[in-house]
């Protein structure tokens, strides 16, 4: 099963997607997860990419595709694999349709104003469980114990380029999708769990 989760920054991709690769066993591959993980390590594309990233732009698409293009060769992409926040712009999405054939795109569709308060609250770990102080007070990960951390481009202002960027780049991949009978779009506003229930829905009837 190959499938691309679409939607905004907040609308709850991550949350959404280690749902997904836990019950249907496939890797997760996440372009900003893969471009912070660079960041960290402080490589030579770290230090490239930060500075688009910090300003809530995307990263050049030629960089993002050479990361996918790698990442769905291994071993782990072999029984399938969840794209999350790739593609993000047509040139990416043409640039897929050359390296594979994807089964399905979901799109989370979330109102940008409650993405705001989302993001605003939005607390990482490095092994990559995402929390939310809404609903989890805790400074240390209940999965592992490291602190918690605020991501640097979880900023108001950042958080609103990015709205920005979303809306020119990405969204027109709604069309895209939609016109090749790929697309199922499910309401984001609601609990974690009941996304989750229409999203099994979606998948168990493509499987
Ligand atoms: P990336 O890391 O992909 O960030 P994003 O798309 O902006 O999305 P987020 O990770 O912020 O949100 P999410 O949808 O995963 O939501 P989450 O589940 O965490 O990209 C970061 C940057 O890297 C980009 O800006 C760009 O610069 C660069 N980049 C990455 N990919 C690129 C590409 N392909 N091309 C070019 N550049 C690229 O949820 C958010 C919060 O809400 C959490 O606190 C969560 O607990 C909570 N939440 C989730 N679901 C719900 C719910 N149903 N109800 C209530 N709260 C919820
Ligand atoms: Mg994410």
């Amino acid at each position: 099963m190959k499938i691309i989760l679409l939607g905004a920054p907040g609308a709850g991709k991550g949350t959404q997607a280690a749902k997904i690769v836990s019950d249907y066993g496939i890797a997760h591959v996440s372009t900003g997860d893969a471009l912070r993980a660079n960041i960290k390590a402080e490589t030579e594309l770290g230090k490239f990419a930060k500075s688009f990233i910090d300003k809530g732009q995307l990263v050049p698409d030629e960089v993002v595709v050479n990361i996918v293009a790698d990442r769905i060769t291994k071993e782990d992409c072999k029984k399938g694999f969840l794209l999350d926040g790739f593609p993000r712009t047509v040139a990416q999405a043409d640039a897929l349709a050359k390296l594979t054939d994807i089964d399905f795109v979901i799109n989370i569709d979330v109102d940008p104003k409650v993405i705001v308060k989302r993001i605003g609250g939005r607390r990482m770990c490095v092994c990559g469980e995402t929390y939310h102080v809404s609903t989890y007070d805790k400074d240390t990960c209940a999965k592992c114990g490291k602190p918690l951390y605020l991501r640097d481009d979880d900023n108001e202002e950042t958080v609103q380029a990015r709205l920005d960027v979303y809306k020119n780049q990405t969204e027109p991949l709604i069309a895209y999708y939609s016109a090749l009978g790929k697309l199922a779009t499910v309401d984001g506003d609601r609990p974690v769990d009941d996304v989750y229930k229409d999203v099994k829905e979606v998948l168990d009837g493509h499987c």
